[in-house]
C-alpha cells in the first residue's frame, strides 16, 4: 500500500508526471511488479518441469508481451491473432497454445501451420483434426470437469452447463476418436475459471487430470489452466500459490512416477501476471449532487474499463490529488451514454473536479476489453520499468475511428 503522504507513484515515477506528459484517460503498468508475479510463481512450484503460458488475452501489448518473454513465459493465446502478436513480439511458434473456443475448423488448421501447439475444445474438432491429421499433428484435450470455481459466476467456466472443454463424461467417445484416427495426444488442459482462490479447485481439476492422463500413453505436459485470484479490496487476500505448490507438486510427481515420466507442469496465468501491475489514471469532470446521491463523473467509462460493470467487480479508486481530504460517499460514473458506474456508495477522501483519481487492479482485463463505444478514442497505454516511463501505445484519434470506414455518398 502507498503512503497517503507520498505523491502516488507507480515504478517509482509520480502519476503526475505521466499525466502531464501524456494526459488522461491513461493506462500505466509496472513492468517490475509483471515480472516478479511471474517470478513468484517460478520460485513457487520448483522440483518440477514448470511452463508459465502467459494468458495474453488479459494484456496484449506488445512491449509487454516482451517483457514477459524475456522473464521466462511462454504464452497462452485464444486467437490466430493473438498468436500473431505473440510471434511479433519474439515467441516461438512452439511456446505458444492455442487455446480457442468455437472457431473454425480452418482456424484450426491455420494454428497447425503456425506451429502452434492446438488445444482441442470439442469432439467435432477433435475428428476433424484426426480425419485431416491423423497421428501427425499432436494435439493437446480441454477437458470439462464439471467443476464450480470461484466465486463470481459469470467467470465460471468448468462448470456443466459452461461450453467450454470436452465434457469428462465423454472421455470413452474421446478414446473412440483418438484410436480412430491415432491422434496423438500430448497434453491434457483444465481451466475451470478466474478468480480461483480456493487450492483445492486445482486438486480437484488435478485428480480428473490424473485419472484421464493414465490412459494417453504420449503425454508432455498436463495444463492446470489460469484463475489464481489476485486481492481485489483492501484486506482481501488473492490465491496463496506457494501453499497449492505445497499440495499439488507432491501429488504431481507422485503422478508421474505411476505414469513412468517426467511430464511438464503447465499454468496460463493472466490476472495473476499483469492485474495488480496496472493502473487506470482519470480525471473527475464533474460533481453532480441529487437529493440521494453524489456522484463523480470521470472521463472515461465502460468503454475503457468494463469490469466493474460486465462482472459486478470491485476495483479501489484512490484520489491522488485530495489524500487526506474528508471522507465522503460518491457514485463514480463514466461519460458513456448508459449507466455505467465504476463505484457505487464508494468512501474516498473529498472529489473535487479536476481531481486524478487511479483505478487500481487495471491490468487484466483492462485496455485488452476497451471499444470504441460512443466513438471515444481508446487511452495510451504506458510501461514504467526501472524507473521510467515508457509510451507503449499513443492514445487514438479521429483517424483510427475512420480508418476502415467506407464512406458511401447517397447525396
Ligand atoms: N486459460 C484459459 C483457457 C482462459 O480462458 C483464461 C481466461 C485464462 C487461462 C486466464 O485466466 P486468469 O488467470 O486471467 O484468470 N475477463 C474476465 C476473466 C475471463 C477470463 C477468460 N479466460 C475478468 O476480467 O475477470
Amino acid at each position: 500500500m502507498q503512503s497517503d503522504l507520498l505523491p502516488f507513484a507507480i515504478g517509482g515515477v509520480p502519476v503526475t508526471h505521466m499525466v502531464e506528459s501524456y494526459g488522461t484517460p491513461l493506462y500505466v503498468y509496472d513492468g517490475q511488479k509483471i515480472v516478479s508475479q511471474l517470478q513468484t510463481l517460478q520460485r513457487a512450484f520448483t522440483g518440477v518441469t514448470l511452463r508459465l503460458k502467459y494468458a495474453a488475452k488479459a494484456l496484449t501489448n506488445l512491449s509487454v508481451l516482451k517483457l514477459l518473454r524475456g522473464a521466462g513465459a511462454d504464452l497462452d493465446v485464444v486467437s490466430i491473432e493473438e498468436a500473431q502478436l505473440g510471434l511479433l513480439a519474439g515467441y516461438r511458434p512452439g511456446q505458444i497454445l492455442y487455446t480457442p473456443s468455437g472457431v473454425s475448423f480452418d482456424e484450426i488448421v491455420q494454428a497447425v501451420e503456425m506451429g502452434l501447439e492446438i488445444n482441442i475444445d470439442s469432439l467435432s474438432m477433435l475428428e476433424k483434426l484426426g480425419r485431416k491429421y491423423g497421428s501427425s499433428v499432436p494435439c493437446c484435450l480441454r477437458l470439462n470437469p464439471h467443476i464450480v470455481a470461484g466465486g463470481n459466476t459469470k467467470i465460471q467456466v468448468g462448470h456443466i452447463n459452461s461450453k467450454f472443454g470436452i465434457s469428462i463424461d465423454y472421455i470413452e467417445d474421446i478414446h473412440r476418436v483418438v484410436d480412430r484416427y491415432q491422434i496423438n495426444i500430448n497434453g491434457l488442459h483444465i481451466h475451470t475459471g478466474s478468480d480461483i482462490k480456493d487450492p483445492l479447485v486445482f486438486m480437484q481439476s488435478a485428480n480428473i487430470l490424473f485419472g484421464a492422463a493414465l490412459r494417453f500413453p504420449h503425454l508432455r505436459f498436463i495444463s492446470f489452466g489460469g484463475g489464481f485470484k489476485v486481492a481485489y479490496q483492501p484486506g482481501e487476500y488473492g490465491a496463496d500459490v506457494q501453499a497449492l505448490a505445497r499440495e499439488l507438486v507432491p501429488g504431481f510427481r507422485a503422478f508421474c512416477k505411476r505414469y513412468g515420466r517426467d511430464l511438464e507442469m503447465w499454468f496460463e496465468p493472466g490476472k495473476f501476471i499483469v492485474s495488480e501491475a496496472g493502473y487506470l489514471l482519470v480525471r473527475a469532470n464533474v460533481l453532480k449532487q441529487t437529493p440521494a446521491v453524489t456522484f463523480v463523473g470521470v472521463d472515461s467509462g465502460f468503454n475503457h474499463l468494463v469490469r466493474p460493470m460486465f462482472y459486478d467487480a470491485y476495483h479501489e479508486i484512490v484520489n491522488v490529488s485530495n489524500p487526506d481530504g474528508p471522507r465522503r460517499r460518491y457514485n463514480v460514473v463514466g461519460y458513456i451514454c448508459e449507466t455505467d458506474t465504476f463505484a457505487q456508495d464508494r468512501e474516498l477522501p473529498e472529489v473535487r473536479e479536476g481531481d486524478l483519481l487511479v483505478f487500481r487492479n487495471a491490468g487484466a482485463y483492462g485496455f485488452s476489453m476497451a471499444s470504441n463505444y460512443n466513438s471515444r478514442p481508446r487511452p495510451a497505454e504506458v510501461l514504467v520499468y526501472n524507473g521510467k516511463a515508457h509510451l507503449i501505445r499513443q492514445r487514438e484519434t479521429l483517424q483510427d475511428l475512420t480508418r476502415n470506414q467506407v464512406i458511401v455518398d447517397f447525396e
